[in-house]
């Protein structure tokens, strides 16, 4: 097998929070592959950066009164805290605010400028007169101009899915000083994304992408790929373009360049990396992205055009996975299952995670679901009830008859034949990043190990003294076969392994280790490598995830006359259907003891239109009608929550008839 050398990189974390279970998903999903060439042996180069530029962090430093580099410093390194606990080995993690990263924008960008794939152009933006900027897309809120819901983003609205811009929003405000925007012109730098489409093609063939991407990208060749607004104004956090004195580069031009920064920081630091070998075309290196299925069109389309016109290499693929659920539903704070890597961390060991998390995970974009009881029984049953107890039934009698040392046979040599024979299989299922398959085949080899345990019964053997020898070379075998196992999880488990090969007494494992069994060794005494999750401890996580009911607010109190207005009456379902061309909407048609009414309610990702039919809710009865794109909504249906799937509708019991009044 010659030696590949790779280069890799996760997502960079935006340096303005810190990290959760999600995020985890990304740093996970790229380590175990990370690990896993390394330890085939492979130069494998693993960077990571904090994505230090853009908006929110420019406004969250002048809220903390700080400098956005001192704001960035300060997060990014409680994220690497954590991702490192999280075992999470990169071989660097810079910063897109750094000089490699500036110097690696211009270089780019004048190479861009001079083949004609930059223009200038004048376009309309929102300004906030009172903060004296112009306001990011996300930074202007407002009625959506489609539904008419209040209070929605200036890109999308939340209810009925439309996009627009913030010049569409009914009564928009800026979400920085309440004021409302005015709208002015301002030069903007554009690349010629449109001019790409051929390339693109060319590297998607190449670049073997998984079908998910594929099929994403022909959607948007299909409707047509728009050249890319790459500046932004003053004030902004960022990289000045250069012979400009207030246009700054977009955080999303020069993020990705921040991989390529990264790099070449390291390569300062080691003589067998070669920049160009990397990063010009025509050699014989790989390079890999690895990211979340949000931000496929960034790595799939801007990212290599750029390259592309700037005359770098091209990545030879990007991988992408989908978001985290816990226990099936998004993650969320009044359940407790927003959970930071740190909370995680300060209850659990993180190799659980891991491990959870590569039974799941497979090459596509599919979101993966951490149900918390599962989560328990899956590690105490296969990490705890098959891996690690096939040393402990072991290593006791290694050490207490035989004073550690090893048997210089193995008792069932075609057995163990058949664990290392398996290492084909395994390592084609980590390169192809099928994690769960391959988790698969080690717990069936580890179920096979305790079969052969359990049939030779070491304990009843060493009861006679006569069968010493037989003893010692099942006890061998046994050990070895967990042995191999072990090196088949280091790339996922890797506190786990370190614990197996100070067992052991080895320093350094290699992936072809696993096929060759240790024999007459000394070995360590056993201690415990990992003990059972207990219920009590998630349970504990997740209460500190918890985030406090939001507390009454005194400044909203009305009086009874007021309440007495609103006439809540209880109404049978009779219909709900999803509203064609809206993400969120349902179609609702209620019973209110004197005649049918129809309504539009955001509660699609809650419920399913079907399990609605029958049931008795809350409704305002006395609401104007409300004229939406769909049709008129005339009145309201209660229901409670932060929103999305999180909304829990006000039910009636049984007994109360559509109409009665609600007081
Ligand atoms: O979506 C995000 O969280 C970005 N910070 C990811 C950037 S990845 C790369 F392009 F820099
Ligand atoms: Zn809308």
């Amino acid at each position: 097998m010659s030696q590949r050398k790779i280069l890799m990189s996760s997502a960079l974390p935006y340096a303005n929070g810190s990290l959760h279970l999600g995020h985890m998903v990304e740093y996970l999903y790229s380590d175990i592959w990370s690990r896993f060439q390394k330890l085939r042996g492979h130069q494998c180069t693993f960077v990571c950066a904090a994505d230090a530029h853009g908006t929110p962090i420019m406004i969250r430093a002048r809220e903390e009164g700080i400098s956005p580099e001192a704001l960035v410093e300060r997060i990014s390194a409680e994220q690497l805290a954590d991702l490192e606990a999280f075992g999470v080995a990169f071989d660097n993690f810079h910063s897109t605010h750094s000089e490699e990263n500036r110097l690696l924008i211009e270089r780019q960008y004048h190479a861009l400028r001079e083949a004609g794939h930059i223009y200038t152009k004048t376009i309309e933006q929102a300004y906030d007169e009172a903060e004296s900027m112009f306001l990011p897309d996300r930074f202007v809120r407002g009625t959506c101009p489609t539904c008419k819901s209040e209070d929605q983003y200036g890109d999308a609205c939340e209810v009925c899915g439309t996009t627009y811009t913030p010049n569409d929003l009914i009564d928009p405000v800026s979400v920085l000083s309440g004021s409302k925007p005015v709208w002015k012109d301002s030069e903007h730098y554009f690349f010629r994304l449109s001019a790409f489409e051929e390339q693109l093609r060319a590297w998607m063939a190449d670049a073997e992408l998984h079908q998910n991407i594929t099929s994403k990208l022909e959607e948007w060749f299909e409707a047509g790929l728009q050249d890319w607004d790459i500046s932004r104004d003053a004030p902004y956090f960022g990289f000045l373009i250069p012979g400009t004195e207030d246009k700054y580069f977009y955080v999303w031009l020069d993020a990705p360049m921040g991989y390529v920064a990264s790099f070449m920081n390291l390569c300062q630091r080691r003589d067998d990396l070669e920049f160009d070998e990397y990063w010009d075309p025509g050699h014989d290196t790989e390079v890999y992205h690895f990211i979340g299925k949000d931000i496929v069109y960034f790595h799939t389309l801007f990212w290599p055009a750029v390259l592309q016109g700037a005359g770098f290499r091209l990545p030879n693929s990007v991988f992408a996975h989908g978001f985290l659920t816990v226990n099936g539903k998004k993650m969320s704070k009044s359940r407790g299952t927003f959970i930071s890597a740190r909370t995680y961390l300060d209850n659990l060991n993180p190799n659980f995670l891991r491990y959870y998390y590569a039974a799941k995970l497979g090459p596509g974009m599919d979101d993966i679901d951490l149900n918390l009881d599962d989560f328990i029984a899956r590690v105490n049953s296969d990490l705890v009830g098959k891996l690690v107890n096939i040393a402990s039934r072991c290593a006791g009698f290694i050490s207490k008859q035989f004073h550690g040392a090893l048997a210089a046979e193995l008792d069932d040599p075609p057995l163990f034949d058949e664990f290392a024979a398996a290492s084909a299989t395994v390592a084609a299922h980590y390169e192809a990043r099928e994690y769960s398959k391959a988790m698969r085949a080690v717990m069936a080899l580890a179920d096979k190990a305790n079969r052969y345990i359990e049939d030779k019964k070491p304990w009843v053997l060493a009861k006679d003294p006569g069968n010493s020898d037989q003893v010692q070379n099942v006890c061998t075998q046994g050990l070895n076969l967990f042995r191999t196992l072990m090196i088949y999880l280091e790339p996922v488990v890797p506190l786990l392994a370190a614990g197996a090969r100070e067992l052991f007494d080895e320093g350094k494992w290699s992936w072809s280790d696993a096929g060759h069994p240790l024999l007459g060794a000394t070995i360590n005494k056993y201690e415990p490598l990992i003990t059972r999750v207990d219920a009590k401890q998630v349970q504990h996580m997740v209460k500190q995830s918890r985030e406090p009911v939001e507390s009454v607010n005194e400044a909203h109190e009305i009086t009874i006359d007021e309440f007495m207005k609103v006439d809540l009456r209880v109404a049978k379902i009779t219909a709900a259907e999803p509203v064609e061309g809206a993400d969120k909407l349902l179609r609702i048609t209620l019973d209110l003891g004197d005649g049918q009414r129809t309504v539009f309610a955001g509660i699609k990702a809650a419920y399913d239109s079907d399990t609605l039919i029958g049931r008795h809710v809350v409704a305002v009865a006395n609401l104007k009608p409300r004229k939406m794109r769909f049709g008129t909504s005339e009145g309201m249906i209660l229901a409670a929550g932060p929103g999305e799937q999180n909304i829990f509708l006000l039910s009636v019991d049984d007994g109360a008839e559509p109409g009665m009044r609600v007081k």
